[in-house]
């Protein structure tokens, strides 16, 4: 079954042609990360313009990479939620025209599932249940996967996505945007114990996160520098704080294995290819099965929702021109 994928939620436009959930025909991906430099973040209205302007040629190009022609078409599938609203309306609205169109079933597909399911794609012999640990700019949250479309939320970021914060923090340095990577690189060869920096934990819920003090610690931390005159050891501060976003995300993670009693470990989401965070989950998942998606499989991408949509599909999960967007993830809907 080919299906026909559409990936709006944020700054990135992507469409795909996904077989049977695990093979990837053709996967194009139309980045705004220069759009919204200047203004050091997302734009929504930006971001939906653009999408609007992009999704029907980049459509037409996952058809021709894939070497199909929308005859070939037997389903469309579409990140409903969440994200910033107009941008995935934008994904919403064109995926029900084109189903409507050629007359095919539509797949809603949640964004985190999505990002879970690009490890299908990256490894053929994995099968639920396992542990998700799902680290993005948007998201941060421990699911457990029972089955393909069985899913429920373990844990939680209580205020700021790890993403958000290593964004934030690296919008400070003037690493640019989106700064996550730079950041990671900056940490490379840095003294992880340069800075003593918080690790926050949620009293009578140790599954769930907190990140704004730690954002908020680095940040206070270089504009006291700044007033002072003073100069700081930046590759110290970036290893100190990828240790600190790490020991939180590994500590719950293995806290959570224990708890479901599995053997299986997936990463997955923009973050998940920070180095310190792959190290440290090597490490700690010692003796058990760990899959860290490929890089090119961590950010938002349009196989990622072809891949979950074969799997909804099959559980039964199709949606009429009545399809809405929600820009929350909230964890019943998950
Ligand atoms: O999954 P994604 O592309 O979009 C969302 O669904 O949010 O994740 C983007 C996030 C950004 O915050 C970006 O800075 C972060 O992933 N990111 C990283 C790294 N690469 C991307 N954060 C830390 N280290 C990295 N190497």
């Amino acid at each position: 079954m080919n299906i026909l994928a559409f990936e709006s939620s944020c700054d990135e436009t992507a469409a795909a042609v996904v077989r049977d959930g695990r093979q990837v025909l053709s996967s194009v991906v139309f980045s705004q990360v220069d759009m919204h430099r200047i203004y050091g973040g997302v734009v929504p209205e930006i971001a939906s313009r653009s999408h609007l302007e992009v999704i029907a040629p980049l459509a037409g190009e996952a058809l021709r990479q894939a070497e199909l022609t929308k005859n070939d078409i037997d389903a469309v599938a579409v990140t409903t939620a969440p994200g910033l609203i107009g941008a995935l309306l934008v994904g919403v609205s064109f995926a029900k025209s084109v189903a409507c169109a050629l007359d095919v079933p539509l797949i809603p597909v949640h964004h985190i599932r999505g990002h879970i399911a690009a490890n299908y794609i990256a490894f053929p012999d994995l099968e639920p249940p396992f542990l998700a640990l799902m680290v993005s700019g948007g998201n941060t949250l421990l699911a457990d996967v029972r089955d393909y479309t069985d899913l429920s939320v373990l844990g939680s970021t209580r205020d700021d996505a790890a993403g958000e914060c290593f964004d934030k923090i690296a919008r400070v340095l003037g690493l640019g945007y989106p700064g996550g990577k730079e950041l990671d690189r900056l940490a490379q060869g840095g003294d992880d114990t340069a800075y003593p920096l918080p690790r926050a934990h949620v009293t009578d819920a140790p599954l769930d996160m907190s990140f704004s003090g730690l954002k908020t610690a680095v940040i206070n931390l270089i504009h006291n520098a700044e007033q002072k005159g003073e100069t700081l050891d930046l590759p110290g501060l970036a290893a100190s704080f990828a240790a600190a976003v790490s020991d939180t995300l590994v500590s719950r993670t293995m806290l959570a294995l224990e708890q479901l009693g599995y053997d299986t470990l997936v990463a997955a989401g923009g973050v998940a290819a920070n180095s310190r965070i792959r190290t440290d989950l090597e490490r700690a998942a010692a003796g058990k099965r760990l899959f860290l998606p490929p890089l090119s499989l961590c950010g938002d991408n349009a196989a990622m929702i072809g891949a979950q949509a074969w799997y909804e599909y099959r559980a039964g999960r199709r949606a009429d021109l009545s399809l809405n967007a929600r820009a929350v993830c909230d964890a019943a809907a998950f």
